[in-house]
């Protein structure tokens, strides 16, 4: 392994806290849902069953655009549901998931150092920007 492979460093930490734990995200909502009554509010109705698995395959679709760092399809249109005349999410939260995701990693994974916690925001930022600057498109 490099060890300043960055997208390495995320793939491990993904499979181990992904393989380890089976309530990992599940642990990430509660989290998430805690941070602010805001998210909450947003998230009345949900059913969770399906919100976890959309989650876990939706990290992908941030994956694949900061791999490509191009329009895909997928990102797009998660963009637009989460923009202001849909879901309307405003930008400030998604610096609450991410942490939540973090403070989540950190908990899973046996392994977790400063360096993982880089890989996971470095890797997942260029995702989160392309979200955020879609709110108001
Ligand atoms: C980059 C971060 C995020 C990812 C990858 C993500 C992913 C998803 C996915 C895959 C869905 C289901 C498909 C869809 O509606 O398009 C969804 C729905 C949703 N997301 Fe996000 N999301 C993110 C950030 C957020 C944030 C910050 C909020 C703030 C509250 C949020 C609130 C919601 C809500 C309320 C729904 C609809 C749930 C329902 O169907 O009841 N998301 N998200």
């Amino acid at each position: 392994m490099d060890e300043n492979d960055y997208l390495e460093i995320f793939d491990e930490s993904l499979s181990r806290v992904t393989v380890l734990n089976k309530d990992f995200i599940g642990k990430f909502y509660d989290h998430f849902l805690a941070s602010s009554d805001e998210v909450k509010k947003k998230f009345v109705g949900t059913d969770f069953q399906v919100q976890k698995l959309l989650l876990r395959q939706s990290l992908s679709y941030l994956l694949e655009f900061s791999s490509g760092l191009n329009d895909t399809k997928h990102l797009k249109k998660l963009a637009v549901s989460h923009s202001k005349s849909q879901i309307d999410v405003a930008p400030a939260l998604y610096d609450l998931w991410l942490e939540s995701l973090i403070t989540t990693v950190a908990e899973f994974d046996p392994d977790y150092d400063k360096k993982v916690e880089l890989a996971w925001k470095v890797i997942l930022a260029p995702g989160i920007e392309y979200m955020k600057h879609h709110h108001n498109q």
